[in-house]
């Protein structure tokens, strides 16, 4: 028997009806769950990512990318209520062999590329109360693992960025909070799978089986799940929610 849940097709719901949203990493695992999830919710939807069929092409790692991004949505849809910086990267190696070319790239995609979109859309996002800054952080926000050097640095320090955009937003009634998913089975993930193969020296079953220990429910995450928890975030209901993370990690970190 399958140790995932089922995922339902939900009904329409028009919770997000009238807000404009740029999602980053839209053409992966959890990006495309976001995207239809916020279009399923009644949100226009602005998709960025480097390829990917329905997708604005843009590097986010630069300023160049996150202003055409921005742009885009204003082009399109006249306003820009909703960031979702969810574009993400993995480099796995111990410290002592760590190149700063992974280095840089992991932190300009998951740190320095959030920032750039913040300050790009910031105008807009405070244009009218309700704006609204979402970040994909992960378990790794807060628990380190070995040879993830730039990616938990990365991740530990998006949380710090969203928490100041909090603080400079409020007074503008722009939520700024992040999520912090555990292992979801995406294609990020299964370049993991083989660093640890490589690098632990065990077998791909028992890195599984590893992997799936670590949540409390021994499952995989479905990005749906996450998608759900920022469909909230992004919303109305959500209003008195800032400058916080929220796990959806089936316990991991409990
Ligand atoms: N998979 C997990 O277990 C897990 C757990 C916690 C957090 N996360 C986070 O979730 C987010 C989504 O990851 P995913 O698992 O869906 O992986 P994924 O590889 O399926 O998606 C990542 C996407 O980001 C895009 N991207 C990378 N660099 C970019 C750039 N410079 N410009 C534009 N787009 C770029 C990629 O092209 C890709 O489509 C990431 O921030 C990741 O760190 C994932």
């Amino acid at each position: 028997m399958s140790t995932q849940a089922a995922v339902t097709v939900a009904e329409p719901d028009a919770s997000l009806l009238g807000r404009v949203a740029v999602v980053t990493g839209a053409a992966g695992a959890l990006g495309s769950a976001i995207v239809e999830e916020f279009t399923r919710c009644g949100a226009d939807v602005v998709g960025v990512d480097l390829n990917g069929e329905h997708c604005l092409h843009a590097d986010i790692a630069t300023a160049a990318g996150n202003a055409a991004m921005v742009a885009a949505a204003l082009e399109r849809h006249g306003r820009l209520d909703v960031l979702v910086l969810n574009a993400g990267a993995q480099h796995m190696a111990p410290i002592g062999e760590f190149s700063e070319e992974e280095w840089h790239r992991l932190l300009d995609v998951m740190l320095t590329g959030p920032f750039l979109a913040i300050r790009a859309a910031w105008s807009e996002l405070i244009r009218r109360p309700g704006g609204r800054i979402l970040v994909t952080a992960s378990t790794s926000s807060f628990v380190a693992e070995r040879y993830k050097a730039a990616y938990v640095a990365a991740k530990h320090g998006v949380l710090g960025l969203t928490k100041v955009a909090a603080l400079e937003g409020a007074e503008h009634g722009l939520t700024a909070n992040a999520v912090a998913p555990s292992w979801m089975r995406t294609p990020l993930v299964e370049g993991q799978v083989a660093d640890r193969v490589r690098l632990l020296g065990k077998p791909e079953h028992e890195i599984i089986a590893e992997l799936v220990a670590e949540q409390a429910t021994k499952r995989f995450v479905e990005p749906a799940e996450v998608a759900a928890t920022l469909a909230f975030l992004a919303g109305s209901g959500s209003s008195a929610i800032t400058g916080t993370c929220v796990p959806v990690d089936l316990g991991a970190l409990a």
